[in-house]
């Protein structure tokens, strides 16, 4: 799988080398590449910004270091081509507080892309012809991390990264792992122990240590539906409705 990253603070990505990530790049199941927006202007200040017509607070980044970055990537630099419904290309995805939430279905199907380009924006946002333009070299979605604003996309993109880099076949040693967790099944995850038995005043619950399986796998599902209604009741009734 190819990822591409264009961002004003690449060194922002220096980490996912140390992460799960890392070692999915580094045995060859992810290639991917970070690129400096700044590297596309052609100014003594290296600028990527500007007011936004119409006024208003704040700064808007200038679409001509966006087209060129994006023209690197996509290849066949500067020709517009339109997609056929259906065809495959690239997903280009900005993080936005006004795109769709991204959840555990996002992370699954971005999982499944052949090539995904995360455009980081920062200020009062991207000129808006950059998305347009985009729409018609690539799939293009607008996702947002949820209801509150970051300074810009640079740790949502880390966020979804990690979410999806893990559901990649060969990412994560025991696949097991990944169908009993949290959001997976549509329910919160079930409450986890290990050794010691007893630390400080608390105790494992006993069932634990009973050996009996189907007790142990009864009581964790009960776990689940307990915490899920009482954490998320809005998941809980999405949960019910599936079983139905
Ligand atoms: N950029 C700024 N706020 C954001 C959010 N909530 N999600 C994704 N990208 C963002």
């Amino acid at each position: 799988m190819r990822v591409d990253i264009v961002t004003i603070f690449p060194q922002f990505f220096d980490v996912l080398d140390i992460s799960l990530l890392g070692k999915a790049r580094a045995n060859g199941i992810v290639d991917l590449r970070v690129h400096d927006l700044r590297d596309a202007t052609h100014d003594r200040h290296r600028t990527v910004d500007d007011t936004p017509y119409g006024g208003g607070a704040g700064m808007v980044m200038k679409p001509e270091p966006w087209g060129e970055t994006l023209d690197g990537i996509l290849g066949d630099a500067g020709t517009e081509t339109t997609i056929a419904p259906g065809a495959s290309a690239p997903l280009i995805v900005f993080p936005s507080p006004a795109g769709d939430v991204f959840t555990q279905q996002t992370a699954r199907r971005y999982a499944q892309e052949e090539h995904i380009v995360f455009g980081c924006g920062r200020y009062e946002g991207i000129d808006q012809r950059v998305f347009d333009w985009a729409a018609t070299r690539a799939r293009v979605e607008l996702v947002s991390m949820g209801d509150y604003v970051l300074n810009g996309g640079e740790v949502a993109v880390m966020a979804m990264i990690e979410a999806f880099g893990r559901l990649i076949p060969g990412v994560v040693g025991n696949p097991e792992s990944l169908v009993e967790e949290s959001h997976e099944g549509g329910l919160l995850e079930y409450p986890s122990y290990t050794k010691p038995a007893q630390w400080r005043s608390y105790e494992v619950p006993e069932i634990l240590l009973s050996g009996h399986h189907a007790n142990i796998e009864k009581w964790r599902h009960e776990q689940q539906v307990e915490r899920t209604k009482r954490v998320r009741p809005d998941l809980y009734e999405q949960w019910v409705e599936s079983q139905a």
